[in-house]
């Protein structure tokens, strides 16, 4: 996502910083980063300007969620809807998701979500895909066991390639789907995200799967 530099940043972030995750010592504290420490935590990974993370935080008050993203301006600009709809339950971070091991505690997040990640069409840059195995092992050290991660995508080829990357790092697929905006059960719990809505008005299908990572 290509942005200019946002005018009065400094200042813009000051009046949203309440939505940053709180670390200590460099790492996530999710006691200092929300009121119920002891809700289930969902990671939303590349979270762009927060369509998704708002609404997923207005629909499920009873967990905690943090939502990642590299690029400060839209991170800012996902705190600011955060700001307007009230999300206390919905906290950021700044960070470059190939570096999450280093902020992140071991099995804390009962579910992550990818949605619409960068597909890196051409092979030599296939290790930048967020479903590339290595960044997949680094999901199964933040995933508690039994839990899932949850992913979309409107490109084709990502999802055909995300399909073997998944099952051979181990994760049980489940709920694979095409066409999620034709299935009637699934669809029924979508929440759409900025893409989502840009691509499926412009006619692409909606690929979607559940990776279960075993108890
Ligand atoms: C194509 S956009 C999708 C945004 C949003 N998830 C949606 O569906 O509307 C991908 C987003 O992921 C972010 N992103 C890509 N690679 C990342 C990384 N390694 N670490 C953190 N954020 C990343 C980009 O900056 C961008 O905002």
């Amino acid at each position: 996502m290509r942005l200019r530099p946002k005018k009065n940043r400094q200042k813009r972030l000051s009046e949203v910083e309440e939505y940053f995750a709180v670390l200590t010592d460099g790492r996530l504290d999710t006691e200092k980063s929300f009121d119920n420490k002891s809700n289930p935590i969902y990671l939303e990974l590349g979270c762009g300007k927060g369509e998704f993370a708002v609404r997923l935080s207005r629909k499920c008050q009873d967990v905690n969620i943090i939502a990642v993203e590299k690029v400060i301006d839209v991170v800012m600009m996902a705190m600011e809807k955060a700001k307007r709809e009230e999300c206390k339950n919905l906290k950021f971070l700044n960070l470059d998701i190939e570096k999450i091991l280093e902020f992140l505690p071991e099995k804390f997040a009962d579910r992550i979500y990818i949605n619409f990640c960068d597909p890196w069409p051409r092979k030599k840059h296939a290790k930048r895909r967020l479903t590339y195995p290595d960044y997949l092992e680094k999901y199964k050290k933040l995933l508690k066991n039994g839990g899932c991660i949850y992913f979309k995508t409107d490109n084709f080829n990502l999802f055909e390639y995300s399909l073997g990357t998944f099952a051979s790092s181990g994760f049980v697929l489940g709920n694979v789907c095409f066409d999620l905006h034709n299935d009637e059960i699934l669809n029924k719990e979508n929440i759409q995200t900025e893409y989502e809505k840009t691509f499926s008005a412009k006619g692409f299908r909606i690929n979607y799967l559940e990776a279960w990572l075993q108890e």
